[in-house]
C-alpha cells in the first residue's frame, strides 16, 4: 500500500518539482576556499589547491587537486543543506583524474553526518558513506558503503577502477528500494541490491548447527588409479645428470680434497611419472549443509536512510596531484546526469594534450641538455676545463639512450619554460656538429701537449 501511494506521488510530483541539488561544487572560482575547510593541523594535513592541470581541454575549468604524494589529506564542505535520504534516491556523483600516475591512491569521497567537526576532520571521523576508487598495485576497487548500525561493510562485489591519468565521471546512486547503483563514465559497473552485496543484515537463513557433515561422507571426486603401476625401468633417466664442461681437474688431490664429484643439473630427458586419476567410484556428490530460518534475521528496509551533512575527501594518498571536481549531491539521477553533460571533458582531447605536454618536456629536457654542453664549451674554450668534464660529449652511447627516453618519466619537469618552438630540433643538429667539432678540437689540443 505504501508503496503504490508512494509511486503515485512522484509521478504527480516529478512534472511539478525537479530533482533537489543538495550540493554542488565546480571549484572554478576561488569561492570554494569559503566552504571547504582543512583539517586545521596543517603540519600532518597537506594542502590542496585549485588547478586548470597540465593537460585539460578547458584551462579556465579547474580543480582541486592534491598537492603533494605520500601524505594525509582532509578538507570537507557543508552541504546546502541536510540531506534527509527517506524514500529519497540519493546521487552522489564526481569527477577523478590521477594527473601523475594512479599507481597507489585513495580518491575516494564521503559524506558525514551533522556532528562531524569539519577542523578536526581525520581517519577516525565518523562517516555516513564512502564512494569512489581505491588502487594500491594489483589491488583496486571502486568502493562503495554506508554505515549501519556502526558498522562499515564494504561492496562485495569487484568493481574495477580507472587506471590512467584522464577524467573520469564516478556515480553511485542509492533507491529507497535498496537497490544500487555503480557507474563509471555514465557506464553501469555494478547494480543490485543492499541485501545481496554487502554484509549489512544478518542471513536469513543460516546452516543448521544440529547438523553435521557425516564422517564418513566421500566427497573427492577423482582418484589415482590404484591399477595404474609405474612402468617397468620407467626410473632408468637420472632426473640429474653432470654439467658437460664439469670436469675432474688433473691435479685433483682425492685424499685433500676427497672423491671428486661433478656439478650436476636437471636432466631434459627426465619426466615424472604420475598414476592416471580416475572417477572415485565411492563419490557421493558435495555434502550441503541443511539451512534453517536464522533466529537473528530481521528486515530492514531502511538501510539506505541516512542524514547527510557534509561533503569531504579524507585519505592517504601515495601518489597525490589527484583533481577532483563537479562534485553533486542529489535526490535526482536527471539532474546528475544533466551536470556531468554540462561539465563533460573529452577524454580524447586530454589524451592528445597529454602527448603533447610529454613531448614539450622531452624539448625541455633536449634543450637543458644543450645549454648543460655549450656551459661546458665555454669553459673549454677558456682553458679552464678539466678533461673528466668534457668525457660525455664523447660519449655517443648516453647521448643517443637519452634521446629516446620519454614517457612518464619526464612528467615531473616545471610547466613553467613551456615556450618551446620547432627550431630546437635543428639547435640539436647545431649540437651534434659543434661536438664533433669538439672532438677534433680536443684531440688536436692533446697532440699539441
Ligand atoms: C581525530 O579527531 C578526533 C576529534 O575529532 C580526535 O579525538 C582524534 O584523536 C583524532 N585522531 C587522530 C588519529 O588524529
Ligand atoms: C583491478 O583488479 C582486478 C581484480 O583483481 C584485476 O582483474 C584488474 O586487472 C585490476 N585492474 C587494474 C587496472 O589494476
Ligand atoms: C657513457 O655512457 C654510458 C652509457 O650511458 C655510461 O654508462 C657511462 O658512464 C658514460 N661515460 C661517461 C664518461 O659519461
Amino acid at each position: 500500500m505504501r508503496y503504490a501511494y508512494k509511486g503515485i506521488t512522484s509521478l504527480f510530483l516529478a512534472s511539478l518539482v525537479a530533482g533537489k541539488v543538495y550540493f554542488k561544487e565546480t571549484f572554478d572560482d576561488d569561492s570554494w576556499k569559503t566552504r571547504w575547510v582543512q583539517n586545521e593541523d596543517s603540519k600532518t594535513y597537506k594542502d590542496f589547491e585549485t588547478v586548470s592541470g597540465l593537460f585539460n581541454p578547458n584551462p579556465s575549468n579547474k580543480g582541486l587537486q592534491t598537492t603533494v604524494d605520500n601524505a594525509f589529506y582532509a578538507i570537507s564542505a557543508p552541504l546546502d543543506e541536510i540531506f534527509s535520504t527517506k524514500d529519497k534516491t540519493l546521487v552522489i556523483q564526481y569527477t577523478m583524474k590521477q594527473e601523475d600516475k594512479f599507481s597507489c591512491s585513495s580518491n575516494y569521497i564521503k559524506l558525514f553526518p551533522r556532528n562531524l567537526k569539519q577542523k578536526e576532520l581525520n581517519f577516525s571521523s565518523h562517516f555516513n558513506l564512502l564512494f569512489g576508487p581505491n588502487k594500491c598495485k594489483a589491488f583496486n576497487q571502486t568502493q562503495a558503503f554506508l554505515t549501519y548500525n556502526q558498522k562499515q561493510n564494504l561492496l562485495k562485489k569487484q568493481v574495477d577502477t580507472t587506471a590512467d591519468r584522464f577524467t573520469h565521471l564516478y556515480t553511485f546512486i542509492v533507491k529507497p528500494d535498496q537497490s544500487y547503483q555503480i557507474l563509471i563514465d555514465n557506464e553501469e559497473k555494478a547494480s543490485g541490491h543492499f541485501f545481496d552485496d554487502w554484509n549489512y543484515l544478518e542471513p536469513k537463513m543460516i546452516p543448521d548447527p544440529k547438523i553435521k557433515k557425516p564422517i564418513n561422507w566421500v566427497d573427492e571426486e577423482f582418484i589415482d588409479d590404484p591399477e595404474d603401476k609405474r612402468p617397468e625401468g620407467w626410473d632408468v633417466i637420472p632426473r640429474y645428470i653432470p654439467e658437460p664442461d664439469s670436469v675432474k681437474p688433473d691435479d685433483w688431490d682425492e685424499i685433500e680434497n676427497g672423491m671428486w664429484i661433478p656439478v650436476l643439473k636437471e636432466n631434459p630427458e627426465f619426466q615424472e611419472w604420475y598414476p592416471k586419476t580416475i572417477r572415485n567410484p565411492a563419490y557421493m556428490g558435495p555434502w550441503i549443509h541443511p539451512k534453517i530460518d536464522n533466529p537473528d534475521y530481521y528486515e530492514d528496509n531502511d538501510i539506505y536512510v541516512q542524514e547527510h551533512a557534509y561533503v569531504g575527501f579524507e585519505f592517504y594518498q601515495v601518489d597525490g596531484h589527484t583533481i577532483f571536481d563537479n562534485i553533486i549531491i542529489t535526490d535526482s539521477i536527471e539532474e546528475a546526469k544533466a551536470f556531468a553533460e554540462e561539465t563533460k571533458v573529452d577524454i580524447n582531447v586530454e589524451k592528445e594534450l597529454l602527448e603533447k605536454y610529454l613531448s614539450e618536456q622531452e624539448l625541455i629536457k633536449k634543450q637543458r641538455e644543450y645549454d648543460e654542453a655549450k656551459r661546458m664549451e665555454e669553459e673549454f674554450n677558456y682553458g679552464n676545463y678539466k678533461d673528466d668534464d668534457l668525457e660525455f660529449l664523447n660519449n655517443e652511447s648516453s647521448s643517443d639512450e637519452e634521446k629516446e627516453s620519454s614517457s612518464d618519466d619526464e612528467y615531473e619537469g616545471s610547466s613553467d619554460d613551456e615556450d618551446e618552438n620547432d627550431d630546437d630540433d635543428d639547435e640539436f643538429v647545431i649540437y651534434d656538429d659543434k661536438k664533433d667539432k669538439k672532438k677534433k678540437e680536443k684531440k688536436n689540443k692533446k697532440d699539441e701537449l
